[in-house]
């Protein structure tokens, strides 16, 4: 236990005992004052009903002797409650001081980096388990963000040294003669330029979204609406690699409260991955249909690549790419699909990605909560 731990803990022990001491105090002296003003005097006039003279030596013997043992007793109710008052209240003071000393202790390591550091069920009581279940809590989302907060630095570091590797062998090969300025020199230099600054959007716009920091304009939508408007963006793109591009709609399908820009990311991210892994002659669909329990269901299916079962469940996150060299030829930086989840999850909604395997091509599918759900 710190110094500071021990001062504040024996603070609290000196204060509770204080306190019941106080109170054994009071109550002793008033059962004292009590008995001593009201039972002589009761005594005394059931003597006086027996006949008995106030003088007798007898009622005088036995009034002192009532007197005695009045006070005889009260003495050692008096010192027994006050001895019992401090066992109890040393018991609990010194549970309650070890178990505040140990919550310290531990907020002074989590305070210092210690993310790990969690407390001990302190068996005392209701509000005591909820202020050690709130710091153990409070501990796991620290360490959690301090694991994606470092893994984050690692990804971009990563991200970077490659084309500033780039960039500076071409600069140095320019400046001593071995390279010339050519256009493909400078295509080169482009490019990497550009995956730089793709790069830097593309953190700040996962930042934003995963951070919560998605102010959300919600409109009354009708879902063939926003299929249409991503198809007819992506049909110059896919008639030139010579992919099909084709709509499934259910009919009849409601409106959806959504923020119709970042759907129409979402949208747009799934396209542009379907088109990226779809092979000329491939065909992508766009469907929509309402789930048995209201939901509306927006799928993006391919007959291209697939995706391996092992790589599947990590497509969502930050930087993961299935084919790192690749896909990263391909102009990715693997953040698209996180940017989606994010803003499917903003909108109460679910995804997941569905794969027969490689070859056999892939299903994003989303879902989004109906507009009576959110009236
Ligand atoms: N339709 C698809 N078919 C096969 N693989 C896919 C498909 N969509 C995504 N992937 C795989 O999932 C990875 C992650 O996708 P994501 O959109 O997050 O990143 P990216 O497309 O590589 O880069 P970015 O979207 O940031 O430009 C991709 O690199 C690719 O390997
Ligand atoms: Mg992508």
């Amino acid at each position: 236990m710190t110094l500071r731990g021990w001062a504040t803990a024996s603070g609290l022990a000196a204060r509770l005992l204080a306190a019941l001491a106080l109170v054994v105090l009071a109550g002793g002296l008033t059962a004292w004052v009590v008995a001593g003003a009201i039972g002589p005097a009761v005594f005394h006039q059931h003597m006086l009903r027996a006949d008995l003279g106030a003088q007798d030596p007898a009622v005088v013997h036995a009034e002192e002797a009532f007197r005695s043992a009045s006070s005889m007793a009260l003495s050692i109710a008096l010192a027994m409650s006050v001895l019992a008052s401090l066992a109890v209240s040393l018991f609990l003071t010194q549970r309650i001081a070890a178990s505040l000393g140990t919550l310290s202790a531990a907020t002074t390591r989590v305070a210092a980096g210690h993310f790990d550091s969690r407390v001990a069920s302190p068996r005392l009581g209701t509000e005591f388990e909820q202020l050690a279940a709130s710091f153990n809590h409070m501990a796991t989302q620290l360490e959690e963000s301090e694991a994606l907060r470092r893994r984050l630095l690692a990804d971009v570091a990563h991200e970077v040294r490659t084309p500033v590797a780039i960039l500076r062998a071409y600069l140095e090969g320019l400046e001593d003669g071995v390279e010339s300025l050519t256009p493909q020199t400078v295509t080169v230099l482009q490019d990497q330029g550009a995956r730089l600054a793709r790069l830097a959007e593309d953190l700040a716009a996962v930042t934003r979204v995963e951070g919560g920091d998605l102010a959300l304009v919600l409109e009354p939508t009708p879902v063939e609406l926003l299929v249409t408007s991503a198809r007819d963006a992506a049909e110059d793109r896919y008639s030139g690699a010579g992919i099909g591009l084709e709509l499934d709609l259910q009919a009849g399908l409601p409106a959806v409260a959504v923020d119709r820009d970042r759907i129409s990311q979402v949208l747009g991210n799934l396209l542009d991955n379907a088109l990226r892994h779809t092979p000329t002659g491939g065909h992508v669909v766009i469907s929509a249909d309402r789930l048995q329990d209201g939901r509306l269901r927006i799928a993006v299916s391919d007959d291209g690549e697939g995706i391996d079962a092992a790589h599947l469940p990590h497509v969502f996150e930050r930087f993961y790419r299935v084919d790192t060299a690749r896909d990263r030829d391909h102009g990715g930086s693997g953040i698209g699909l996180a940017i989606v989840r994010a803003i499917v999850h903003a909108h109460e909604g679910s995804i997941r990605a569905r794969s027969e395997g490689l070859g056999r091509g892939t299903t994003f599918e989303f879902t989004l909560p109906p507009l009576a759900a959110r009236s």
